[in-house]
């Protein structure tokens, strides 16, 4: 061969090798920049409710025994709880004792009742008692039932808000009733967190006729193992609507509110479905995605104030906002129905950075990279999500596990804002260890075991505020 003829062949090789290396490169930048749909599958059985016999529903024995117990916070610094329960026999007493150990109860407060109509249901009597003046980071027994059954608990308080003030988080939404939903539950009793974020839809008694509420009743029967021994704080989701015209069910949210109350008038809020809380080194805001939220709206007001006037990120520098409707969700299941909310708040919660909005409503699990889509001005075009380190990672945790199934249609492509997601159950840990970082993982329910399934450390907003999160374990 003659040495031009060689050279010639020789330079088409190394172009070629060079087009073949850069091509490689761009592959392996897009697969390192891509997020992942995750291959588990989980076995493909009915999502049915338990029983009304099951053990988990079982009625405390003893006449007009206190059932349903639970607890969420009485005020905004975590040293209040608001106690409550329900007799189904008899009134009863409204009374709770407490104290710093079982047998030295040597404190009372004195709770209100309430009971509702709902169509041909009538509840038993609810009780709601605040315990105030309580010390941080302290473990207290209650007890209530005097005259009749008496039943004891005990909690502890959280610790005195603080910069560094570690605290465990569960993540819990769209738990519902189900054998799935035990699983859940137990899932992350196994985990052992401090306190509940809650993301809406509770007991899915509205999948039944006439909405029956004898399932709200088993409801907080199957949780109270967990909810009167720690606080959840609620957030108001669809399914506590109860809204039923066609038999006369008017006013929305009657059930939800009678059972649930939340600490809203400490935190300057003027209805129980938007308020805020401390909790350790957290600020946690609750958004109301089925209440009004546009310009001038009471929420919308509320919330401006908030973010202007009480968020104190060198007190808590964790801030963290919780919604049931998600603002972003790439599943086919009520897409885009958290967009009109997404374009009234975005831009705050951004200038606000936010550290996380964990939202439900969707029955798989996604998480987002941090995104934000606030530059659109109805004429630059500009509508993509983008990656913005000012903006917080976005969650959707509404695989409880509730009789309505999985939501398993993801549409395809995968958008470049997801990090990662699955159709399947589960619940999620935030482990805040200190001002700067907090450990994230969702645990997936994989044929009754619990497997970490997507892991990352999140790094705050205010203190680490152009940090790259990184370092996913899945
Ligand atoms: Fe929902």
């Amino acid at each position: 061969m003659a040495a031009g003829a060689h050279r010639r062949q020789m330079a088409v090789f190394l172009a070629a090798a060079l087009f073949l290396a850069a091509v490689l490169l761009l592959q392996a930048a897009n697969a390192a920049d891509a997020g992942v749909t995750s291959k588990y599958r989980r076995k493909l059985e009915a999502t049915v409710d338990m029983p009304l016999d099951a053990d988990v529903f079982r009625v405390p024995p003893g006449y007009n025994a206190p059932q349903q117990v639970h607890i969420t916070l009485g005020d905004q610094e975590g040293t209040a709880m608001l106690v409550s329960w329900v007799t189904p026999n008899e009134l009863g007493n409204t009374t709770v004792m407490y104290g710093g150990a079982p047998d030295r109860m040597d404190m009372q407060a004195q709770g209100i009742h309430t009971r509702y109509d709902y169509f041909n249901y009538t509840s038993g009597f609810i009780h709601h008692c605040f315990l105030k003046n309580l010390k941080h980071s302290t473990k207290y027994y209650y007890a209530m039932g005097f005259g009749h059954t008496v039943r004891a608990f005990s909690f502890t308080t959280p610790p005195k808000p603080g910069p560094d003030a570690p605290i465990k988080f569960g993540l819990i939404g769209d738990l519902g009733q189900t054998f799935d939903s035990n699983a859940t539950l137990s899932h992350y009793e196994a985990n052992g967190g401090d306190a509940v974020l809650y993301l809406g839809d509770l007991s899915y008694a509205d999948h039944y006729p006439l909405h029956d509420n004898n399932r709200w009743d088993t409801w907080a029967r199957f949780v109270e193992r967990s909810v009167a021994y720690q606080p959840w704080i609620w957030t108001a989701g669809n399914h506590e609507l109860d809204y039923a015209p066609e038999i006369g069910e008017t006013a929305p949210f009657k059930p939800f509110t009678h059972r649930y109350p939340t600490p809203y008038r400490a935190a300057g809020s003027t209805e129980p479905f938007w308020y805020s809380v401390k909790l350790a080194s957290a600020h946690v805001i609750v958004l109301a995605s089925y209440s009004a939220y546009g310009k001038y709206t009471p929420q919308w007001t509320w919330l401006q104030d908030e973010l202007a006037n009480r968020v104190d990120r060198n007190a808590t520098p964790w801030l963290i906002v919780l919604v049931h409707s998600p603002w972003y969700n790439s599943n086919s299941y009520h897409y885009m129905e958290g967009e009109t909310m997404r374009v009234q708040f975005e831009q705050w919660v951004v200038d606000a950075r936010a550290d996380l909005v964990l939202a439900g409503h969707v029955h798989s699990y996604e998480r987002s990279h941090r995104v934000s889509n606030v530059a659109y001005d109805i004429i630059n075009g500009k509508s993509t999500p983008v990656r913005d380190p000012r903006a917080p990672v976005y969650v959707t945790i509404g695989d409880g596990g509730n009789v309505e199934g999985i939501a398993n249609n993801f549409t395809e492509p995968q958008p470049a804002y997801s990090a990662f997601r699955e159709a399947s159950f589960g619940h999620a840990t935030l482990d805040i260890k200190n001002r700067t970082h907090a450990y994230y993982a969702w645990h997936r329910n994989q044929d009754g075991a619990k497997v970490v399934a997507d892991g990352v450390w999140i790094t705050n907003r205010h203190w680490m505020p152009t940090n790259d999160d990184g370092d996913t374990t899945h």
